[in-house]
């Protein structure tokens, strides 16, 4: 199977579960408190390698404790991380996130090394690239070096998918480059500066996002579902798995992973995205960002005994 490629960050994440987040200058006594691997691009990687794909990962870490312990966590679960810089000049990046009662959560991300992933870092993966199907980048780290990976990528023909998270305003010469752009509500509304909420403005924003260049567009509504723009079909609705929120963290990294894992193996869309929803529907019912990806046995028992909600067609 050929290979995928993710670029992207690594963090610690330090999780608070509360009954309710604190507002601006308030005190919350919140309850348990845990710490577990995390990071968008490194979440990412371990859930498509979780499902059987070969993954690599280029990325920084510090050289410090936390930095040997998510580097140790992606080799765990079989992700190559070859490709991981340790940088001396600067620590792993950390993440506070708080988790309240409904499993919502808020994060705040210190970006350490991963705000040094550098064009360097993607010259020295060149060899990646010649056996890689798919491609997937967020944005935790320089959009200067997701930029010139994707250039990178198209010259080897593959698959680029770009996660614009956290949420910010992308030019033209990137949307350009990528076959995939997976926004959630809040990313596809800072892309467009429409308002999303729900299956038709999710469409309308897929549209202003196709017209700005990428060539397929899947916005992720979370408990709603996900709206999934094809190149050349009408809008789909695909309605989600029903699940017992516990925690929302890194629900949208296992849709992702999972879609590239079913991707790179030549998977059809419609099964690729019914297992991708799966596995982020998967992620929400356990706490902390990566011991809650599931595994390809997971996925497949929760697909027996779950009926899918056929995806429908919007006019
Ligand atoms: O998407 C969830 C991730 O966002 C967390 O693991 C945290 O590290 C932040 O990157």
């Amino acid at each position: 199977m050929a290979d995928i490629l993710v670029l992207g960050s690594l963090n610690l994440d330090l999780i608070v579960r509360t009954q309710r987040l604190p507002a601006p200058g308030e005190t919350v006594l919140g309850s348990a408190f845990l710490t577990a691997p995390g990071g968008k691009g490194a979440n990412q990687a371990v859930a498509a390698a979780k499902l059987g794909a070969p993954v690599k990962m280029i990325g920084r870490v510090g050289a410090d404790d936390f930095g040997k312990t998510l580097r140790h966590t992606l080799s765990a679960v079989g992700v190559d991380a070859q490709y991981l810089v340790t940088d001396n000049e600067t620590a792993t990046g950390v993440a506070s996130i708080w988790v309240d009662e409904r499993g919502q959560n808020s994060i705040l991300v210190a970006p350490g090394a991963n705000a040094r992933v550098s064009r360097a870092d993607v010259d020295a993966a060149a060899a990646a690239f010649h056996n890689a199907r798919v491609m997937v980048a967020q944005l935790e780290i320089p959009l200067d070096t997701v930029h010139y990976a994707f250039q990178c990528a198209r010259k080897q023909n593959c698959l680029v998918i770009l996660n614009p998270a956290p949420a910010q305003s992308l030019s033209r010469k990137i949307l350009e480059l990528v076959d995939l752009a997976i926004p959630n509500e809040t990313e596809a509304a800072q892309l467009t500066g429409m308002l999303v909420q729900d299956f038709e403005s999710a469409r309308n924003a897929a549209n202003v996002i196709k017209q700005m260049g990428a060539r397929r567009v899947l916005v992720t509504l979370g408990a709603q579902g996900a709206l999934f723009l094809d190149d050349a079909a009408p809008a789909q609705a695909l309605p989600p798995f029903s699940v017992q929120a516990v925690d929302t963290t890194a629900a949208g990294d296992a849709f992702i992973g999972a879609l590239a894992a079913g991707l790179a193996r030549n998977q059809d869309w419609t099964t690729s995205l019914r297992e991708a929803s799966a596995a982020g529907a998967l992620a929400a019912t356990k706490l902390g960002a990566q011991p809650s990806l599931p595994t390809r046995a997971e996925l497949d028992e929760f697909l027996r005994s779950h009926a899918a909600v056929a995806p429908f067609t919007l006019q």
